[in-house]
């Protein structure tokens, strides 16, 4: 495991292009580049984004270019010499992609498409973000890299899973076929600051209903686990993933295998909360799956990573963004 000189342009600063830059993850990606020294693009057709993620980034004028376009629809860049490409372009939220269907699909296909070329013509490093989605409803725990997964074609959730594939698929023969120096994370369930209170996964959601002092809405039975990684950690693993010798041509996952069943999760919310603990059922959603968890072997072995920010530490900061941005919209109402 070795870390690397980052590549730099004519004496000047590394410069990195981030597709999906107003979005949760891309946003902090962005925060940390910049305080590397990294000079950023940062594209975002703010389908999902929010242009207040980049307020930081926004001020350092110098170093940092925002562009609002589709990367679907082959957008036009400042002429620079890339040296980094992170396409993290894609609504990731089953609301969001099921509202979004035909759009997701083809940021997923014609999307990647355009961004890998870029990264070709600029003979950039590329990092795909793609997804524990790819392993669909899993038969094998937990879950490796080598794992082709359970996915059902034309489910509800077909267009986000299929299409991540198929921008997998991609990457690897532009790999293959022109040499690019390609890498693929399989981001598992991220939370933290910055996440859509509607965007209907289930930590804002019962964040955002334990401060309204509503009932938490649990799917099924609240047995089925899920496991989460915080922010911080979830950026630093992938950046490791680009920044890290050997990477080249590799997928990692990048999660925490630390399970909590659905019930633990909305007991734990409601503790730091401080609100006393109400559920009310409601029925599972279709081919959603039953458990997820990352084998981390990999990432272990090749970046030296693995999460280590505690969930009730990383819950407590990501439920104080909440209370922050609920005080904010109360006062921006009055
Ligand atoms: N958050 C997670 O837990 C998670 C898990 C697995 C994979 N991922 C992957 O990480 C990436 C970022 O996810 P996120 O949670 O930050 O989601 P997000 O919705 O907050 O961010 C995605 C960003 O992409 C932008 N976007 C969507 N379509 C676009 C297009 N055609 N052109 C330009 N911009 C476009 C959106 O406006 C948004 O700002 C996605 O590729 C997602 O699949 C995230």
């Amino acid at each position: 495991m070795t870390r690397v000189q980052e590549k730099s342009f004519s004496g000047h600063a590394s410069v990195s292009l981030v597709t999906g830059a107003a979005g949760f993850l891309g946003s902090h990606l962005v925060d940390r580049l910049l305080s590397k020294g990294h000079q950023v693009v940062g594209i975002d057709n703010l389908s999902t984004g929010n242009p207040e993620n980049l307020k930081n980034a926004l001020s350092d004028k110098k170093k940092f270019h925002f562009i609002q376009a589709d990367v679907t629809l082959n957008p036009e860049l400042p002429e620079l010499k890339y040296d980094y490409i992170w396409h993290l372009a894609s609504p990731a939220s089953p609301v969001d992609y099921r509202r979004l269907s035909i759009e997701t699909l083809l940021v997923n296909s014609a999307g990647t498409k355009n961004i890998l070329d870029i990264a070709l013509r600029h003979k950039a490093k590329f990092l795909l973000a793609s997804t524990s989605e790819v392993y669909g409803d899993p038969l094998v725990h937990p879950q490796k890299e080598d794992y082709w997964g359970n996915v059902n074609p034309i489910g509800e959730r077909a267009c986000y899973d299929e299409s991540k594939r198929f921008a997998e698929a991609l990457t690897t023969e532009y790999r293959r076929r022109f040499g690019l120096d390609a890498r693929i994370i399989r981001i598992f369930n991220t939370y933290g600051p910055r996440m859509r209170i509607q965007d209907g996964r289930v930590i804002p959601n019962f964040i955002s209903q334990a401060l309204r002092g509503e009932p938490l809405t649990v799917y099924g039975n609240g047995n089925q686990t899920r496991s989460f990684v915080y922010i911080d950690n979830e950026v630093e693993g992938i950046m490791r993933a680009m920044f890290y010798e050997n990477t080249d041509g590799e997928v990692i996952n990048i999660g925490n295998p630390q399970e909590y069943t659905i019930l633990e999760v909305a007991r734990i919310v409601a503790q730091l909360c401080r609100v006393e603990l109400n559920i009310i059922y409601e029925s599972l959603p279709s081919d959603d799956p039953t458990r997820r968890s990352p084998d981390l072997s990999k990432a272990r072995a090749l970046l030296g990573w693995k999460p280590s920010i505690p969930f009730e530490i990383g819950l407590t900061k990501t439920i104080d963004y909440f209370v922050q941005r609920k005080l904010k919209d109360q006062v921006s109402k009055k």
